[in-house]
């Protein structure tokens, strides 16, 4: 490439970045609210009240089954019913990772956060929140084989600190503990599994919460170590400009203190905590709902992303240039781009940038379905390319139109490449559709998350997870082979 070129290129990449700049921008920018409280009115409106959490957190949140019934529990979830009761509102709850929580609150998909949410100088400038409701003391949690390693925080310079990503905890590995090599993870059980497999030496885990995980967790104990500034507040957040809101959150947060209610949501949710019976009665309803998620997904991305993977693939094939530049440009950015990456860019976008108000099960499938489609339609452009060109030389010299020649000669030998490289994207589907999870979708990789945090073992769930996912892409293999031999007998 000449110098030139090079320029050229360049100017390119930066307008088409500056653009993008431009219109997030754009879209970032919220109209400001006047004296009056929008967002409170959109709640009486709509009569729901959509609470945003991360159910990772018991003794706060957490998803517990009473006789194979799945409910959320814990603390933050009685104060929500009561604020949804005192204000005459439903209640829905939004579980995702904590760290998508603040993301959603401000593009609109939920109405506050109530998920043990610390107010720090930082979300200060994002979002408002309510007084506190709730004290928390920052425990250091290690195995307990190695208690009487660590005397002080001192102990754990250049160790490996593990805590939830983008939490106060998170925060604090950073700044109390010297030289720390700070490993952060999106679940609360993750960081647990780490400390148990010895991927890190100590995780910062809130008192309460520690607590309950070392109930189940024989082997680990608290580091006998102080935090410079231990019990921090715990808030609802909203999002900026809510006045009336906030208000009516205070309101109920007070009642709940004066009337000593907190210790009773302690009880109940310590009751939650400890249910009887076996990993699999108190959690294979998790895992089932998460099976027929995952298929209907997948077949949803499959089936529409073979429909418009068609589109794409005749559209590339046209001899109509725009046509084919669309198709490809579509193709290469999609396949250029991560998965994750195109789930975040439909659940925040299509509130963000279009104002829909579409929940994380149909975003997931649009971006199973964007996807597919790019993928897919170079499977059906492969499979129409690799009919010799011959074939279509012959039709064509004996008369046949373009049309009648696609439809008669080349479609119905192109299935035969198409099909089985199709069965093969389904599969991978299936395996991919675990992404989604990240939005919240409940497929099996999200209910396996939810198991880890609510029977505080988290390396069961996931082999659970990893089998089901096998079983399901085994024997779709099988299923496939069994056709791809028939397919070859009717040669
Ligand atoms: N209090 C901490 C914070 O505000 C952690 C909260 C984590 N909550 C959760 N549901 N996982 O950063």
């Amino acid at each position: 490439m000449g110098s030139k070129q090079v320029m050229y290129t360049l100017k390119i990449v930066t307008s088409l970045l500056l653009i993008f700049t431009i219109v997030f921008s754009t879209f970032g920018v919220k109209a400001n609210a006047a004296e009056q409280d929008k967002n409170w009115d959109k709640i009486k409106e709509r009569g729901v009240l959509r609470v945003g959490l991360s159910a990772d957190y018991a003794p706060l949140e957490f998803e517990s089954h009473k006789n194979g019934k799945r409910e959320y529990a814990g603390i933050d979830i009685e104060i929500a019913k009561k604020i949804a009761k005192d204000n005459g509102l439903k209640l829905k709850i939004e579980n995702m990772n904590f760290d998508s929580l603040l993301g959603a609150l401000k593009t609109g998909k939920i109405d506050m956060i109530i998920s043990g949410m610390t107010p720090t100088p930082d979300r200060k400038k994002e979002v408002d929140f309510s007084d506190s409701y709730l004290k928390s003391s920052q425990t250091m949690v290690v195995k307990k084989t190695d208690i009487d390693k660590y005397k002080s925080l001192k102990d754990f310079a250049n160790k490996r600190i593990g805590a939830q990503k983008q939490t106060t905890q998170e925060q604090l590995a950073k700044t109390e503990i010297e030289n720390a090599d700070v490993q952060s993870m999106t679940r609360l059980p993750e960081v647990i599994l780490s400390l148990k497999s010895n991927k890190i030496d100590g995780a910062i885990i809130e008192g309460p919460v520690a607590e309950a995980y070392l109930k189940q967790n024989p082997e680990l104990g608290f580091a006998k170590v102080k935090f410079s500034e231990p019990d921090k507040d715990t808030c609802i957040a909203v999002a900026k400009d809510s006045p009336v809101f906030l208000d009516h959150l205070n309101t109920s947060i007070k009642n709940i203190k004066d009337q000593g209610l907190i210790e009773k949501y302690k009880d109940t949710a310590a009751q939650a905590m400890d249910e009887d019976g076996n990993f699999f009665t108190k959690y294979s309803s998790f895992f089932i709902t998460g099976i027929k998620n995952t298929i209907l997904i997948s077949i949803v991305g499959v089936v529409l992303g073979a429909f418009f993977g068609a589109l794409l693939a005749l559209m590339k094939l046209s001899s109509f240039k725009p046509l084919k530049w669309l198709a490809t440009i579509y193709i290469e950015f999609i396949r250029g781009t991560p998965l994750l990456v195109q789930v975040f860019l439909v659940f925040f976008g299509t509130t963000a940038a279009l104002g829909l108000n579409i929940s994380a099960m149909i975003c997931g499938m649009i971006a199973m379905v964007v996807n597919c489609a790019a993928y897919i339609a170079e499977i059906i452009r492969a499979g129409i390319n690799a009919v010799d060109k011959g074939q279509t030389e012959a039709a064509r010299s004996l008369g046949l139109s373009y049309g009648q020649t696609m439809k008669t000669i080349i479609l119905p030998q192109a299935i035969k490449n198409i099909l089985p490289a199709l069965g093969n994207e389904f599969v991978t589907v299936i395996k991919e559709s675990s992404i989604v999870s990240v939005i919240g979708v409940s497929e099996i990789m999200f209910n396996a998350q939810v198991v880890q945090g609510a029977s505080f073992d988290p390396f069961t769930p996931l082999l659970v997870a990893a089998i089901l996912y096998f079983i399901l892409t085994f024997v779709l293999s099988r299923v496939m082979y069994f056709f791809e031999g028939r397919m070859k007998v009717s040669d």
